[in-house]
């Protein structure tokens, strides 16, 4: 089994010329590799609605803050590329950043609505730009039928969701359940850095979610369960950003189960690690 590869623009768009004139309909599977299994379900969720599946691999340098990860950032092109494969995709889009933002590139999508929620934006101001830039841009250069985000990245897939509906954006942009490891932690290309105790801590982050759900949904008030959620992660020894409920499409605050459908939503650090993870009630 072999994988195509582009490596620039004009490749990728030749591809899916090809494909289209057979009459193929193409999903687009968006990552920065390091793939595990929760990538593997995105591209189970494209093979669902399209023939051909394309999965761009691009550690995008402008949504990382100075400070943050980019050169750590784990990378492993080999085995990403055998595991796509064997989920059945078809073409890997796999760009040097110099042919995604060129010498003189300037523009940039301006954000708004739930860019502005104060969760990961608060914590990773520039974040959401860099995101929704390359997402615009990468379902401009691919032109796709559907792409497939993951549900683990929330505010990421309502940021998206909003993006594409405001630009015209063509593709269906589809949200696919987190997967998690058989303890609960939710599956991240980051979860190597945790050491062994910290890895062995890190489910609780699921754990208190789950208890935050249950108590609201026996008649607590949202309040004091997130706020108890939040006193059980920092008492384990987590450093939390943000422990919230919000209405699951809006991103808005929200105070009682009536505000509508809710989501809980947290950011902690074990270490040096971040973590995040969410849940529906
Ligand atoms: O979720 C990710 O891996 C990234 O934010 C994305 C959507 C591929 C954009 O770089």
């Amino acid at each position: 089994m072999s994988v195509e590869i582009a490596r620039d623009v004009a490749a990728l768009r030749n591809a899916v010329a090809r494909w289209r004139a057979e009459g193929a309909r193409i999903a687009l599977v968006p990552t920065m590799g390091a793939l595990h299994e929760g990538h593997l379900a995105l591209v189970h969720e494209a093979r669902i609605r399209a023939e051909r599946v394309v999965m761009s691999i691009f550690v995008n340098p402008t949504q990382f803050a100075p400070n943050e990860d980019f050169a750590a950032y784990p990378r492993s092109f080999d085995r990403d590329a055998a595991a796509f494969v064997a989920a059945g995709g078809d073409l890997i889009f796999a760009p040097e950043v110099t042919e995604v933002y060129p010498p003189g590139f300037v523009t940039k999508v301006s954000l708004g609505g739930p860019a502005t929620a104060g969760l990961e934006d608060k914590f990773r101001p520039d974040h959401f730009v860099g995101v929704a830039t390359i997402v615009a841009k990468l379902l401009i250069m691919a032109m796709p039928d559907a792409a497939i985000f993951g549900e683990k990245d929330y505010q990421q897939l309502a940021v998206i969701r909003q993006m594409a509906r405001d630009l015209n954006l063509e593709p269906e942009i589809v949200g696919a359940p987190t997967i998690r490891a058989a303890d609960g932690l939710a599956l991240s290309s980051r979860n190597v850095y945790l050491r062994p105790q910290e890895r062995a801590k890190a489910p609780l982050l699921h754990a208190a979610l789950e208890r935050c759900r249950a108590a609201i949904l026996q008649g607590a008030a949202v309040d004091t369960a997130v706020a108890s959620a939040r006193d059980a992660l920092i008492e384990a020894g987590f450093a939390v950003d943000y422990v919230a409920a919000r209405n699951a499409e809006t991103l808005a605050p929200v105070v009682a189960r009536e505000n509508g459908p809710i989501r809980l939503l947290v950011a902690a650090w074990l270490g040096k690690t971040r973590l995040i993870d969410n849940i529906g009630v």
